[in-house]
């Protein structure tokens, strides 16, 4: 990993994580490195269990779940879950928000609630497919399966900044990912993980320097 020479104060990310949490470790281990001058100051995951939550707790990161609006819950019911997730972020006064797996849609307030005065959203999103293509969250696996049908052979991971609509918005940067049918699904998963870890940082990295820090 190459060090990062830019100089000025560290920018404050807040990372959200619904799961697993491998691309909010990336972006540890890149700030910890000086690959990324930025800090993550802030967690927050829908999912008590998420091992997201654990892998910030262990790096000292405060790391908070939020109890999510049940699934029958009315529109206002889920605009208020949004509006007490926002404020909790704002306190952390974040320069850039970053989905790492966050597997819940963000509404219009929330998303503008972030954007600056410049009008750029300050919200990305890392998603595993092509720009265009497989929305939503089974694209590895579908992909997989395109492949097996003859019907692809490659797909890719990409960083955007967040729009309304999901899994879409302006693309800053994209990582294309073979596909090998014969080396199985879990080859494939394994190869496109490597490419988000990859892809997130450098992303984050790229966006943070255009924007200027702080927001
Ligand atoms: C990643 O594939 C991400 O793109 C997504 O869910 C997965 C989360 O991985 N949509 P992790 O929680 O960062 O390990």
């Amino acid at each position: 990993m190459t060090a990062d020479t830019t100089s000025g104060p560290a920018a404050r990310l807040v990372v959200l994580a619904s799961g697993r949490g491998s691309n909010l470790q990336a972006l540890i281990d890149a700030c910890a490195a000086g690959a990324l001058a930025a800090k993550v100051v802030g967690v927050w995951s829908h999912t008590a269990s998420a091992l997201a939550l654990e892998r910030a707790r262990r790096a000292g990161i405060p790391a908070t779940f939020i109890a999510p609006p049940s699934k029958r819950a009315d529109a206002e019911t889920r605009a208020e879950w949004e509006r007490e997730l926002a404020e909790r972020i704002a306190h952390a006064e974040p320069d850039l928000i970053v989905l790492a797996g966050w597997m819940r849609i963000l509404g219009p307030e929330l998303i503008a609630r972030f954007t600056d005065a410049a009008g750029r959203t300050r919200i990305v999103n890392l998603h595993p497919a092509l720009p265009g293509e497989l929305p939503g969250m089974d694209a590895i696996v579908e992909a997989f399966a395109e492949a097996e049908d003859g019907k692809r052979r490659e797909s890719g991971v990409m960083v955007h900044v967040v729009v309304p609509e999901v899994d879409a918005g302006p693309v800053l940067a994209v990582e294309r990912v073979p596909i090998d049918v014969a080396a199985g699904l879990d080859a494939f998963e394994a190869a496109m993980h490597a490419a988000e870890h990859r892809l997130l940082v450098a992303a984050v990295r790229d966006y943070l320097a255009r924007l200027g820090t702080p927001a």
